[in-house]
This record gives structure tokens, C-alpha cells and sequence, in this order.
């Protein structure tokens, strides 16, 4: 990552104004004055993140590193999403291939465009049976050995994130059907133990990182969520140091659990936060329309599940649109369980998500599409003074749609930025990223955001194309 982008993060750290995970501290506090001063946006949030943003709440999505460089799919997951988990490079697997050796390229871009949306990072995941290189999993290790290796990924990981992730899947799926603990190379030679330590761990590593425990089919009462209820009760006692609990939510159309609320309940009762982190509702293929009607109450009413309890923090999808889901490939027959459909339009689900979160499908967004990125904008780029080795430029754009978070690109094909001012930079080559801080990122309808910077460069080119959250502005 470019140091101007580290810088970037510092920024937003010390902004607690931010809804973000940068701002772990001033999340809460932020979140709740996002709520008083956005009681009366949600009536017409057109987005899913400014609608929850009201409540306090975010919402998420996972995101494939393979689409980042399609334009549609990054301006959905861009003007959405509040919070972004990655879909696959942060597992062990791509993290730690091989012994020691870590590869944080791909995570590090989820990073970067995460802080350029100014979204929340969900890390994901450090300990889990599945997506665990070879060396680990037949690694032959004795327990005092894996406890090393376990530490060590744990430690790496979490450092190299730190500030960057606010909530870490610390361990993933480690139970059975009927809630005993399943069988891993980390049980078979840890006991239950290795969780406990896990957590231990991940708190010394990144203290201000909340700590998660991740599963499916423990979303409704049953021995398996009573497996773990038990566990994390017993955790809790012993001090050990978890914050909250995921519940992935990999649903069947017609079958959420009707005692969802009543077993969240339950975990909030413990005194954790709780987080929707995996939604997909799958249908059988093809659906019908009345298939898809039934999903997208299906998705509005786990939303207000998670909207009924304080202890509930977020709701991210488990990927956003239909041909991008993992369901497919797992699931014969199944798919068709995303918000959006095959070619990123807004299925009934979308409208449903949105209207429980309080917004209106196509309101304060004179496009009606709500897949599409927001409304127009027109950019003006001033020249205010340039000399033979420097120049100041002065940007103002003005938006048809309002925005909660910033992020303009345009590339400067002579000079570095040494200096700014109302925006975070980040330059890579040529292109340059602008970003809201924490006192600006809020621009209603209609309304205008401006920023200035300084170049090292007196050179004279054509005023680029400016970008608005990944749509170019008019000039
Ligand atoms: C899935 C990904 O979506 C796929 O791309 C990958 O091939 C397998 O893993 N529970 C989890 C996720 O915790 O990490 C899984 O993601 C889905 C189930």
C-alpha cells in the first residue's frame, strides 16, 4: 500500500465522525450521531448504506478480488456497502500459502478500496478447517508446534491489518450439527483449547480489533447454536476475549428460522455484538417470480431481525449479485440468491432490503436504477497558480445525488502531489484518489464538495476527466 494511502487511513482514524471501521473507537459514537442527523435521509436513502446508516447499523457485502476491475460491479459495491469482507484473500490459504511466507497484495487492494469508498473492513478468517493450505492441515505437527504456527498467522495477519480491519472471524465453523466440536487439525491436536487461545492471541495482536466467532446453521435454536451458546458462555466466564458473534445466514428460500430473533436474543443477552456476516437466500432453479417476491421479503424480514436488536450491528450479503455467488458451484440446482440478478440489476430483494432499512428503491436519486451509480455530477479542475516547478489546482464538483463518503479520481500526467487539503490523497503512477475526510464526506443534493492540492510539477496538460465514486463527472 502507498504510504499516501497509510496516510489516508491515519486521517480517518483520528475522524471519529466517520461511519467506518478505521474509526474503531468512534464507531458507536459516530454511528449514533449518524443516526439523529440522518432520521429524516432515510425517508428517502436510496442506497442500502445510507438507509442503515440511520439505524447506526451497516451493511456489507463480500467482495470477489476478481471483479475489482469491473466498473459495474465496483460502483454497486462502492455506493451500497457501508462494510466489505473479502470473499476469499484473506483465508490461510492465500494469506500464508506456505510456511511463513504471507501474500497480502490482494488484501492490501481490498483495503484500498474499501478506504476509498470509506467503508469498513470485516476480516476473514484467521483459523478455520477449510481453505487451509496442505502444510498446516497434514503438517504432522506437535501441539506446542501448531500452537506456533496458529500464533504466528494469527499475529502476522492482524498486525499487518491493524487499523485497517475492525472485526476479524477469528475462528470459523467449528462445530458440528449437534453442536459438539468438529473434527480439524487444530481440534484433533489442540482440543478445544485452540479457541480459547485463538482469541488470546488476536487480542494481543490488534486490541482494537473486535473479535469474532463465525458459523452457519446456528442462526435459529437448535443443538447447534446451543453448542454454541454453550461455549461462548463458558469463554465469556473463563475471560477469554471475544466481542461478538457471527451468524452467516446461508438460507433457503421458504426456510429461515423462525426462531432467529429469539437465538440472536440469546447472544445479545451475553453482552455481545451480534452480525448478520454471509446472507444468501437460494432458490431452486429456475426461479419464478413469485420465488423471487417471497426472497426479497425473506431478505427484508432477516433485516428486521437484525433491526429489532441494538446488539446487532450489520448485515452483509455474502456477495451481491447472482453471478458472482458462490451457491451455484455448491449447491446443485441452487442459486439466483442475491440482491441483484446475473447482469447486476436490482432484483425484487434489493426494493425489499432497502424498504425494511427505511429507504425508498429509486428516492433522492433522480436514476431510477438503483444499480446503476448515482445521478450526474459536474466537475470544475482550476489551474490557481503555477510556476515553473509547482502548481496549485483547486477541484470543486458538484452532485445531483447526495453522498454519505467521497472518492474522486483523475490522473495527473506530470508531478506528484506534496500537499493538500479537504481530502485524503492517495497517487499510484499517474492516478490520483481524493477522498473525504472526516468533516466533509456528507454532501446533500444539489450540494458541492471542493478540495486543493499542490504538485511538484509546473507542466501544463489538458484538465483530465474527474471521477466522482467511479463515475465521470461533466465538466
Ligand atoms: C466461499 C467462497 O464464497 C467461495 O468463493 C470459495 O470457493 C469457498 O468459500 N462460509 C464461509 C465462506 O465462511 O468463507 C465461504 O465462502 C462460504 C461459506
Amino acid at each position: 500500500m502507498s504510504p499516501l494511502v497509510r496516510r489516508a487511513a491515519v486521517v480517518f482514524a483520528a475522524g471519529a465522525a466517520l461511519l467506518s471501521g478505521f474509526a474503531v473507537h468512534g464507531g458507536a459514537q459516530a454511528q449514533e450521531r449518524a443516526a439523529d442527523a440522518s432520521a429524516s435521509v432515510a425517508a428517502e436513502a436510496a442506497t442500502l448504506r445510507e438507509a442503515a446508516a440511520a439505524h447506526g447499523k451497516f451493511v456489507g457485502t463480500a467482495v470477489a478480488d476478481g471483479r475489482l476491475g469491473n466498473s459495474t460491479y465496483t460502483g454497486i459495491a462502492g455506493s451500497q456497502f457501508s462494510s466489505v469482507t473479502a470473499e476469499n484473500v484473506m483465508k490461510w490459504e492465500s494469506i500464508e500459502p506456505s510456511r511463513g511466507s504471507f501474500s497480502f497484495a490482494a488484501g492490501d487492494r481490498l483495503v484500498d478500496f474499501a478506504q476509498s469508498h470509506d467503508q469498513q473492513v470485516w476480516g476473514h478468517t484467521l483459523v478455520w478447517h477449510s481453505q487451509l493450505p496442505d502444510w498446516v492441515r497434514n503438517g504432522g505437527f506437535s501441539p506446542a508446534v501448531l500452537t506456533q504456527v496458529m500464533n504466528n498467522h494469527i499475529t502476522t495477519v492482524m498486525d499487518h491489518y491493524e487499523g485497517d480491519v475492525a472485526y476479524w472471524d477469528v475462528v470459523n465453523e467449528a462445530f458440528n450439527e449437534d453442536g459438539s466440536l468438529r473434527s480439524s487439525v487444530f481440534s484433533d491436536t489442540l482440543g478445544q483449547g485452540f479457541i480459547a487461545e485463538a482469541f488470546r492471541t488476536a487480542r494481543a495482536a490488534d486490541p482494537n480489533a473486535k473479535l469474532c466467532i463465525n458459523d452457519y446453521n446456528t442462526e435459529g435454536l437448535g443443538a447447534k447454536s446451543n453448542g454454541l451458546y454453550n461455549l461462548v458462555s463458558s469463554l465469556l466466564s473463563q475471560g477469554v476475549p471475544i466481542d461478538c458473534v457471527g451468524f452467516q445466514s446461508h438460507f433457503i428460500l421458504d426456510s429461515i428460522p423462525s426462531s432467529l430473533q429469539a437465538n440472536m436474543q440469546r447472544f445479545a443477552d451475553l453482552g455481545l455484538e451480534l452480525v448478520i456476516t454471509e446472507l444468501d437466500i437460494r432458490i431452486t432453479l429456475p426461479a419464478d417470480s413469485s420465488e423471487l417476491q417471497r426472497q426479497g421479503q425473506q431478505f427484508a424480514s432477516v433485516t428486521n431481525t437484525c433491526l429489532a436488536l441494538d446488539a446487532c450491528k450489520g448485515v452483509t450479503v455474502w456477495g451481491f449479485g447472482d453471478a458472482d455467488s458462490w451457491v451455484p458451484g455448491v449447491f446443485d440446482g441452487q442459486g439466483a440468491a442475491c440482491l441483484y440478478d446475473n447482469n447486476y440489476q436490482a432484483k425484487p430483494a434489493f426494493d425489499a432490503m432497502l424498504t425494511a432499512l427505511g429507504g425508498t428503491p429509486g428516492g433522492g436519486d433522480p436514476d431510477p436504477d438503483p444499480g446503476d451509480p448515482p445521478g450526474d455530477c459536474r466537475a470544475t479542475y482550476t489551474v490557481t497558480n503555477r510556476w515553473n516547478a509547482g502548481s496549485v489546482v483547486q477541484v470543486s464538483i458538484v452532485t445531483d445525488s447526495a453522498l454519505s463518503g467521497w472518492s474522486v479520481t483523475f490522473s495527473l500526467p506530470s508531478g506528484r502531489i506534496t500537499s493538500g487539503w479537504n481530502a485524503a490523497y492517495a497517487q499510484s503512477g499517474t492516478s490520483v484518489t481524493a477522498t473525504n475526510v472526516s468533516y466533509n464526506g456528507s454532501v446533500g443534493a444539489g450540494g458541492t464538495l471542493s478540495f486543493g492540492f499542490q504538485t511538484d510539477s509546473g507542466a501544463q496538460y489538458a484538465t483530465p476527466t474527474v471521477s466522482l465514486n467511479g463515475e465521470a463527472c461533466s465538466a
